[in-house]
């Protein structure tokens, strides 16, 4: 590799996303290598990996099957149009994707990120509607504190008032409150006994603009980006319920929670609701190459499928849509979570994480802890004045003190280790998380 690949002598070209560039460009946070559960810097200090890069490495990193996947496919067939065209590996892979998942989500549209695979389903739910003659149906509801990707669609749904802020009305959406409420939840392991009542709000909201107005709701089943919020008991089903009432699309964004990470190869079989989509993307195939879907039942696509067979029923598509060496890399991480059984790893795990994670309770400016499959995360408390930057200096700390990669969110520190960690490495995660806050109080 040539030196420069290792060590740029000018970091100014790479406008970074979601990131505070002159700071790192000031002091980078700079890793050329990943193996298992570990990440490498040029110099060659290994980093254990707190977070499976970001949510997605769920098989670990560079694993040889996934690698040797994708560099054979790039010598068989390394692109055609996906538009009127197929390769077989992408429909074995939309049916073995249908078979993890539960009820008659048995249809599969591809895409390339997670932000894709919202605004796709936002539009197939558009698409349906008016396809039954409920045209009217434009609204969306999202939830306070979610995140949906950073399409204008996800960032409209989505609740992250930062993300929003600058970037206009989007599309017609209205928001449901978050589940979080830390006097009644703190320091919970699993889901929170309280909040199921929170769903009843969407019954205000399609009050206030009318059902034959509102497409669908959007939520993640667990809030990730924002920090770790399981759904309260009871919570998910009275949406599904809800949902049915009014005739509402439920979409449970599951970027994050698909793919094993509680245990489960989604998180709609984890708390038994069957949503009418389910957006996935990171996990399906470890991260390694850019790709995500749409999970779609069967009644939706039907109804999608009319008009002369020669034209085409959803004007959306991408040129990147299955592309071959994600689909490689898909079908070989699908074998590694199955032949070596890591959603069973994720669900033994569990509370192994809890524990260790609870065990923080106490340190300085710890204000909550939540966890629940293999995520975590850590509320601390805001320096006066400058909200985030505790959490940043918490991430520096991380990163070039304790050799550990870590994600924040704000203030919070989170965790979620790749499925394919052991006992000890969640000790050890835990125990460098603790050093950190230590290190920052
Ligand atoms: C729930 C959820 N939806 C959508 C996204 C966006 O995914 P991407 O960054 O691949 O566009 C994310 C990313 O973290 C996510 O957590």
């Amino acid at each position: 590799m040539p030196y420069s690949a290792l060590s740029p002598n000018d970091l100014n070209a790479f406008w970074m996303p979601f990131t505070a560039n002159r700071a790192f460009k000031a002091a980078p946070r700079m890793v050329s290598r990943a193996k298992d559960m570990h990440y490498y810097t040029p110099e060659g200090r290994a980093l254990i990996d707190g977070i499976s890069g970001l949510w997605c490495a769920n098989a670990g990193h560079s694993r040889e099957p996934i690698v040797e996947a994708i560099q054979k496919q790039a010598g068989v067939l390394d692109y055609l149009p996906p538009f009127q065209f197929g390769h077989p590996a992408a429909f074995t892979l939309a049916n073995r994707i249908a078979d993890l998942a539960p009820g008659d989500l048995d249809h599969v549209f591809f895409v390339n990120s997670g932000s894709e695979a919202v605004d796709t389903a936002l539009k197939i739910a558009l698409t349906y509607h008016h396809g039954r003659g409920e045209g009217q149906r434009l609204r969306f509801i999202g939830r306070e504190r979610g995140y949906h990707g950073v399409g204008f669609g996800g960032i409209s749904v989505g609740g992250m008032v930062a993300n929003r802020k600058t970037f206009g009305p989007g599309l017609p959406a209205d928001h449901l409150p978050s589940t979080y409420n830390r006097d009644q939840q703190a320091f919970t392991k699993g889901e929170p006994e309280w909040g199921a009542h929170l769903a009843d709000e969407l019954e205000r909201i399609v009050a206030l603009h009318d059902a034959s107005t509102i497409a669908g709701l959007i939520v993640e089943p667990m809030a990730g980006s924002t920090g770790v919020l399981p759904p309260p008991q009871g919570y998910l089903k009275r949406l599904r319920a809800l949902c049915d009432k009014h005739g509402l699309l439920l979409i449970f964004d599951e970027v994050i929670t698909g793919f094993g990470r509680l245990g489960t190869p989604f998180a709609a079989e984890r708390f038994d609701v069957v949503p009418d989509m389910i957006t996935f993307a990171k996990g399906v195939n470890s991260g390694t190459v850019p790709m995500g879907g749409v999970l779609v039942r069967k009644g939706i696509y039907d109804s999608c499928m009319k008009g002369p067979d020669h034209a085409v029923e959803l004007f959306h598509g991408y040129t990147y849509s299955a592309h071959p060496l994600a689909v490689a890399a898909a079908h070989a991480a699908l074998d590694l979570y199955r032949d070596e059984e890591l959603f069973d790893n994720a669900r033994d795990l569990e509370p192994v994480l809890a524990d260790a994670v609870h065990g923080l309770k106490g340190l300085p400016n710890v204000l909550d802890i939540r966890s629940i499959g293999l995520a975590a995360a850590i509320d601390l408390a805001p320096i006066a004045g400058a909200p985030g930057k505790r959490g940043f200096d918490a991430m520096n700390s991380a990163f070039h003190d304790h050799d550990i990669l870590v994600r924040i969110a704000g203030d919070s520190i989170v965790l979620a280790p790749s499925l394919i960690v052991t006992t000890e490495q969640i000790g050890e995660i835990v125990e460098k998380t603790a050093r950190v806050i230590k290190s920052i109080a």
